[in-house]
């Protein structure tokens, strides 16, 4: 599958090395260094795959789209329309002031109203980066949650994730990413699929 990746940090450059080692052909944008790009995207089997956030959506068919919360907006707008597009979204709103969203909404259906005709799905966003990096393929597995409103999207996403080593635990909604995102349970905590049935049989109902 054709990965498009906004944000070449801790998340892309990882997440698109496992993609890669899986098979996956990823193309890197959004850095400050078009060398860092380049170095991923050889790194990762074609030195040329590497350049704007609009290349890398023409590129995908699933973008993975990882800026930092406060350089959201100009990630996307250096991306464009991404209609049509299955697009995994790791972000995490932390602004100035630590987390954001203490109540109600989720940086996931920020992003969604953002990108009409697109398919959002959260995924990666709760588990640290170096768990990520040192800790895929384990035995047994961690779970990585997704959540997302597009039954074919997640689908395709649970596939992706698992090829990058993680068990994928489908959580329902995108609104389910009030569980995920900083303030929620599941935030941060490695989990197995037994430690994942309690802490899932845990979370109150989701506010309509
Ligand atoms: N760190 C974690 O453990 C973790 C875990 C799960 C989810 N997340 C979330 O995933 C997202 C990415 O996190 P991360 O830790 O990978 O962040 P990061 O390491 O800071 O990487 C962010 C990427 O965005 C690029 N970028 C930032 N500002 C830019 C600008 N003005 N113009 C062009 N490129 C710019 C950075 O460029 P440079 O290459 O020049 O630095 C970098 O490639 C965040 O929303 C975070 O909340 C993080």
């Amino acid at each position: 599958m054709n990965v498009g990746i906004i944000g070449a940090g801790r998340i892309g450059s990882n997440v698109g090395r496992l993609l890669a080692q899986a098979g996956h052909a990823v193309f890197y944008s959004f850095s400050r260094s078009e060398e860092k790009l380049r170095e991923l995207a050889t790194a990762t089997g074609d030195p040329n795959r590497w350049g704007t956030p609009a290349e890398a959506v023409a590129f995908a068919e699933v973008v993975l789209l990882s800026p930092p919360y406060g350089e959201l907006d100009r990630a996307l707008a250096a991306a464009g329309p991404m209609t049509g597009k299955i697009v995994i979204d790791t972000v995490n709103p932390f602004g100035a002031g630590g987390p954001a969203y203490a109540q109600g909404g989720t940086a996931a259906q920020e992003i969604a109203s953002k990108l009409p005709g697109a398919e959002i799905v959260k995924a990666y966003n709760h588990i640290y980066y170096v768990h990520i990096a040192e800790r895929h393929h384990a035995k047994p597995r961690l779970v990585a949650f997704i959540c997302g409103d597009s039954g074919p999207a997640k689908a395709t996403v649970t596939q992706v994730v698992e090829d990058t080593g993680f068990l994928v635990w489908d959580l329902g909604a995108l609104a389910a990413a009030r569980w995920t995102e900083p303030h929620g349970p599941l935030f941060n905590q490695p989990m197995t699929e037994a430690e994942a049935m309690e802490a899932v049989a845990a979370l109150p109902s989701l506010p309509d």
